[in-house]
């Protein structure tokens, strides 16, 4: 296997995972996803966090290649996720007498998972330094990106930062590794889906991590999924505070549950009028159809959204109550809003969308628009006020 040398004894030695289907059994993954590791063979030797099991069957064997029979000092668990930390007992087991550099937050998880005592933990505080001789580690606590025990290893000699979850991405690393070689266009939306899947819930703490490391210069990002900044961690770096400040593009995304068709035509007709005001940026989903992941990408990106239930039950229909259930969760701020729905009996879909939206606390911009039956223009009114004042 060909070394991928990243700066002065810094190995990339990550792995695509190309086989499965959904990341954290929840998220689609079309275009994989990348797990990275990092070895740092200085006079003493630091592995950066590790794989998910069972996802590069040589791992061992790498690591070993590249120490030449040198012992491996220390392992940086940053962040417990299993994605990141479940080869730990692998390494324990081939390196017993390694000491796991971790903060308090994450001891009671390595004793869980692996039955590790506190004797083979080297606890780490914030702004600690560890020095492997030419690198000199610092940690950064940044609790919740997007686990409590989360945190980032600085190297201050080549101004390195390992920084786990955070500048991360969906998509496996084809060939290039580093920002400078990949094509950023196509990884832009698998980085946002990322983020607002994964991250974005705990936006306030990405703001906190980011100020914690105000005036730290920044030469390279080694992220934990995704490509190496090296050329441009700045941009990287933008794109993190520009999300999770909630900033949002010009544009609408219409998402709809429809059973036969009627709410279906609606979300059609409210499109087409939009687009008559000139607004370029529309995406129309069908929740049915569509996974949530992608949904909340767009509902991310973009200013406004725009959603629209049949009756099902008397309540919302069940794919849009999923939708509704993880925007709640994740909780996208700062977005202009409108409802739309259809029934046969008594209604439901927008009944049942209002209590949700009005959680949401977003800006409704004009009432909704509900009809029984087929849609008509007539009955379809109400979607001039929406289009006019959308954005
Ligand atoms: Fe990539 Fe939170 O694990």
């Amino acid at each position: 296997m060909k070394k991928i040398v990243i700066s002065n004894k810094v190995h990339y030695i990550g792995v695509n995972d190309r086989k499965k289907n959904l990341f954290e059994n929840n998220w689609p993954l079309p275009n994989g996803v990348s797990y990275n590791s990092y070895l740092i063979a200085d006079k003493k030797c630091a592995l950066v966090d590790t794989l998910e099991f069972g996802s590069k069957d040589d791992y061992i064997e790498v690591i070993e290649d590249i120490l030449e029979g040198r012992d491996l000092d220390y392992l940086v668990v940053n962040h417990m996720e299993p994605d990141h930390s479940s080869m730990v007992g692998w390494i324990i087991r081939r390196y017993p007498q390694i000491k796991i550099v971790a903060n308090n937050k994450a001891f009671k998880m390595l004793e869980a998972y692996f039955g590790i005592s506190t004797d083979s933990i080297h606890e780490v505080k914030d702004g600690d330094t560890l020095d492997l001789g030419y690198h000199k580690l610092n940690f950064v606590i940044t609790p919740w990106v997007h686990w409590p025990e989360t945190m980032m290893t600085y190297d201050a000699t080549d101004s390195i930062l390992f920084s786990c979850d955070a500048f991360g991405s969906f998509g496996s690393l084809d060939g290039a590794i580093f920002d400078d070689e990949i094509n950023f266009s196509y990884y832009e939306d698998e980085m946002r889906r990322y983020y607002s899947n994964i991250v974005g819930k705990y936006s306030h703490m990405v703001q906190k991590a980011f100020a914690k490391l105000k005036g730290v210069p920044v030469s390279i990002i080694c992220p934990s999924h995704g490509p190496v900044w090296r050329k441009e961690p700045q941009k990287a770096m933008a794109l993190y505070d520009k999300w999770s400040k909630h900033e949002s593009e010009e544009g609408v995304v219409i998402a709809f549950a429809s059973m036969y068709g009627n709410t279906e035509k609606m979300a059609d007709y409210v499109a087409r009028l939009i687009a008559e005001r000139g607004i370029s940026n529309i995406r129309v989903y069908d929740v049915s159809k569509t996974h949530v992941s992608f949904i909340l990408n767009d509902i991310w990106k973009y200013k406004a959204v725009i959603l629209g239930s049949s009756a099902y039950n008397a309540v919302m229909h069940p794919m849009m109550q999923h939708l509704c259930n993880e925007l709640e969760i994740l909780n996208p701020k700062d977005k202009n809003y409108a409802l739309f729905g259809s029934f046969s009996w008594s209604g439901g879909g927008v009944k049942t969308l209002v209590p949700f939206a009005e959680k949401m606390s977003w800006n409704m911009v004009a009432p909704p628009v509900e009809l029984m039956g087929a849609p008509t223009e007539e009955k379809m009114e109400g979607f001039m006020e929406i289009a006019k004042h959308i954005l």
